[in-house]
């Protein structure tokens, strides 16, 4: 790879040992052998606070949280699904970031669900990733029924999720190449 390039995942949990933590973990790491940077936030480490609460606007968190999102040129969201739609950690997290620091730059999407398979969560970070101007990717990772998703040694069961997960990390590191030329 002629260029460097940094992608930042980005967790809609708490708790990077969580389902949404190993599906970042996984796609980073197929983003690293493809000669990316990666960094990741880590919201148990460093906590945002919910946007305008008492303090916020000054929270030192936020600002290297923002200093982290201004230094990548790609993102990886991974959100489990609650109620039919991202977490509020994810939310709260897109809503600390604006156009200034995420614009022209590419978004790649990964949901979990306890559940059936389904396109809501992945719909609605598209959504809010295109207000703040990203190149939202076609590739995409649902992961249904994750209480069985994961084999002991963290690796995915399901060979085709496997491969879509291949696809997104991929997708990410070629189109932000494009991009940034
Ligand atoms: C408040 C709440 C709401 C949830 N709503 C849904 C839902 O609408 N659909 C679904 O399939 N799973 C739902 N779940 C299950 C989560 O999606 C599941 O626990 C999560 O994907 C696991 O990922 P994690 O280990 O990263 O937390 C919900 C869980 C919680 C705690």
């Amino acid at each position: 790879m002629s260029q460097s390039i940094r992608v930042m995942g980005i967790c809609g949990t708490y708790d990077l040992k969580s389902a949404n933590g190993r599906m970042l973990e996984l796609i980073l790491n197929e983003c690293a052998e493809q000669g990316a940077e990666i960094s990741i936030w880590d919201h148990g480490d460093k906590p945002l606070p919910l946007v305008g609460a008492k303090g916020s606007w000054d929270d030192v968190n936020v600002k290297e949280f923002q200093e982290m999102a201004t230094s990548a040129d790609a993102y990886i969201l991974s959100s489990p699904e609650y109620h039919g739609t991202m977490s509020g950690v994810m939310k709260n997290s897109l809503d600390w970031l604006y156009s200034k620091h995420t614009s022209g730059k590419v978004f790649g999407l990964v949901c979990t669900l306890g559940g059936q398979s389904s396109n809501n969560t992945l719909n609605h970070m598209r959504i809010a990733a295109r207000w703040i101007h990203g190149w939202v990717i076609p590739e995409q990772v649902a992961v249904p029924n994750i209480k069985e998703a994961f084999e002991e040694d963290g690796s995915l069961k399901n060979a085709a999720i496997r491969e879509r997960v291949s696809s997104l990390a991929t997708s990410i590191v070629t189109n932000t190449i494009k991009l940034r030329r």
